[in-house]
């Protein structure tokens, strides 16, 4: 009877214990800012002008949202950076508001924040300066207009108040679109839960696939963790064969540096499963022919960074680093706001 008793009770402890750890690796989507598991040792690019607050974070993702904010009133940001494909579009290029066509594909929004210099080429410096130009430049914005068009709306007047004490401006306008990408972060992926110490959370083809990663295949020197990337710039061979090369971070806006000709920021490799197709201009199309090209050494030309060589994997081998790829997908678990009438 004594034993029964202690088999129960300590049966009880378990189902206890299990579920701890289950709410534990849960999101607590009740803070939207908490930094998600496998990010602690990643830093913020902070703002001392504009700090972050869940106010600014909401605002800005409603702007995000809202078409109201480009030249035509049609286009918002989310056009070319959809929730479903980790903030990208699926496309090789995009058509901005105006209707000219963009020579770069547009990349992922998670951990937007962690970057010092921004776009492809890294011509912008801060958060602020990307969204104010990308504001401008792919959706047409006028700030003025904008902020007219924001005022008269009930919701917005109430919102900006609450995060800035002050009405819709280009400067408020900007801070809160930044605050929103600053807190868009993905983390908590299966990848994260493996490091954590849940054995189970990815499979054997993965575990080997991340030691090819981390060692013969030498992707991490530049897709370093927690955020798979090292924050440089590299020339790796995309589209150098085109008749006028995009030259990358030499450019003038850039670095305006020579040495620097078709060399673009590294990208995070989190959720690289849905933000194909691939590379500064899209011009792959899955993910496996993305590695597969990577590993072999990438594509020559007289630029082209000498830590990329052929690292002779086999398929097996190819197929691995995807399988580990693929457990890079985050959690960021949310739907898209409606606009506010
Ligand atoms: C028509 C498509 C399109 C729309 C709409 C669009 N973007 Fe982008 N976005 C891009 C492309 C393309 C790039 C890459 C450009 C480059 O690197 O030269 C980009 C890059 C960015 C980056 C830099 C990311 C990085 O990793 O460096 C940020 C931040 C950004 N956009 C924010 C916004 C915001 C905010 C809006 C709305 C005001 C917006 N975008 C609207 C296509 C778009
Ligand atoms: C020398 C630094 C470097 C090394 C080593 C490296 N990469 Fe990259 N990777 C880059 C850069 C830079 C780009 C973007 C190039 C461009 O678009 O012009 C890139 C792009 C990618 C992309 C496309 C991602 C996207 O969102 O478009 C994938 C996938 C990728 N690399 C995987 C790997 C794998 C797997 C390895 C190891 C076999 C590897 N890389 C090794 C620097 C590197």
């Amino acid at each position: 009877m004594r034993h029964a008793t202690t088999a129960v009770l300590s049966l009880a402890f378990l189902f206890a214990v299990g579920a701890c750890t289950e709410q534990a690796a849960k999101p607590t989507p009740a803070d939207p800012l908490a930094t998600p598991l496998g990010l602690a040792n990643a830093k913020l690019v902070e703002n001392a002008d504009n700090a972050l607050s869940l106010a600014k974070f909401e605002l800005g993702k409603q702007l995000f949202f809202d078409p109201r904010l480009s030249g035509t009133g049609t286009m918002a940001c989310a056009a070319c950076h959809l929730p479903e494909k980790a903030f990208t579009d699926g496309n090789a290029m995009s058509k901005k508001d105006d209707g000219s066509m963009n020579t770069r594909n547009s990349p992922t929004m998670h951990n937007v924040g962690y970057l010092d210099r921004l776009y492809w080429d890294g011509r912008a410096k801060s958060l602020e300066g990307n969204v104010l130009a990308a504001w401008k430049a792919q959706i047409g914005g006028k700030p003025e207009e904008a902020s007219k068009r924001l005022a008269v709306v009930k919701w917005y007047v109430g919102a900006f108040q609450a995060a800035f004490g002050a009405a819709p401006s280009e400067d408020t306008i900007v801070k809160a679109l930044a605050s929103f990408l600053r807190g868009l972060r993905s983390g908590d992926s299966a990848f994260d839960r493996w490091q954590a110490g849940d054995e189970k959370a990815v499979s054997d083809a993965a575990k080997q696939g991340y030691a090819l990663f981390a060692g013969k295949a030498g992707c991490i020197v530049c897709h370093t963790p927690p955020l798979f990337t090292n924050k440089l710039f590299h020339n790796v061979g995309i589209g150098m064969k085109a008749e006028k090369p995009d030259v990358g971070a030499a450019g003038e806006k850039a670095f305006n540096d020579p040495a620097k000709t078709g060399q673009f920021k590294t990208p995070t490799l989190r959720d690289v499963a849905k933000t194909g197709p691939y590379f500064h201009d899209g011009s792959v199309a899955a993910l496996r022919d993305a590695v597969k090209l990577m590993s072999s050494g990438g594509i020559d030309n007289p630029n082209k960074d000498p830590l990329l060589l052929d690292r002779g994997l086999s398929d097996a081998e190819i197929d691995q680093v995807v399988a580990f790829l693929e457990t890079l997908s985050g959690n960021v678990a949310w739907t898209p706001p409606t606009v506010p009438k």
